[in-house]
């Protein structure tokens, strides 16, 4: 399969030397595409900025704001199986981005931000029949219900349940359920056990 990956947080940008980003590390994402290169798929990987070696056999696009990551999404997912929604993609950015740097005052300073284009929601109103749709839900309260909403929602075919203690840290406990079946438990595994999972469950969809 061609699988179309996306991972890290983005960065939206308030100058040019300033961004609001989060936590995420990426591990997920590039777990992923290691997983999916080894099960045989092809992979591009849209990667927002992160610490991490870049698998080798993907195809790499390199991203920083959610926007771009969107418009990277828009090029490659038509002729993708399967898009995995692993990044964490901002839901805000700054309304207005100043050309130069912002300059230090004595006042408060304000910054009005504006939401930012949901990425999984247009991929589920634009997806074939025969394509998957993968995507994550990061809930500290009613993790299930919460991720199922965004499953119907976002018209996925899996969705990822985890908390917030899953960034950055190496093992973490998800929930799995694709649309048709139950929910599964992976406790405390890494991350390749999780994406190896993920990837077997995509394949059987
Ligand atoms: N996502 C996306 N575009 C956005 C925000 C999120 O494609 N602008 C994707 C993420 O990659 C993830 C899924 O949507 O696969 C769910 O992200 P999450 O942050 O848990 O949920 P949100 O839909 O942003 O909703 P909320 O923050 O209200 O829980």
């Amino acid at each position: 399969m061609n699988i179309l990956i996306t991972a890290g947080g983005t960065r939206e940008y308030i100058d040019p030397v300033r961004f609001i980003t989060n936590a995420s590390s990426g591990k997920m994402g590039y777990a992923l595409a290691r997983a999916a290169i080894r099960a045989g798929h092809k992979v591009i990987l849209i990667t927002a900025p992160t610490k991490l070696r870049k698998p080798t056999e993907a195809k790499i696009v390199e991203v920083k704001t959610s926007a771009q990551m969107f418009d990277a999404v828009k090029k490659h997912f038509p002729k993708s199986k399967c898009l995995i929604m692993a990044a964490a993609v901002s839901d805000y950015k700054p309304a207005k981005q100043s050309k130069t740097k912002i300059k230090k005052t004595a006042a408060e300073l304000i910054i009005k931000l504006k939401p930012t284009q949901d990425i999984l929601k247009w991929a589920g109103g634009h997806k074939k029949k025969n394509q998957v749709l993968v995507g994550f839900a990061l809930e500290d309260k009613d993790l299930k219900t919460n991720s199922e909403i965004k499953l119907r929602n976002k018209k996925l075919d899996m969705v990822i349940a985890n908390q917030p203690t899953a960034i950055e840290a190496n093992k973490s406990t998800v929930h799995i359920k694709t649309k048709d079946t139950g929910w599964v438990t992976l406790s405390n595994k890494s991350k390749a056990m999780t994406a190896k999972k993920i990837i077997q469950l995509a394949e059987k969809l």
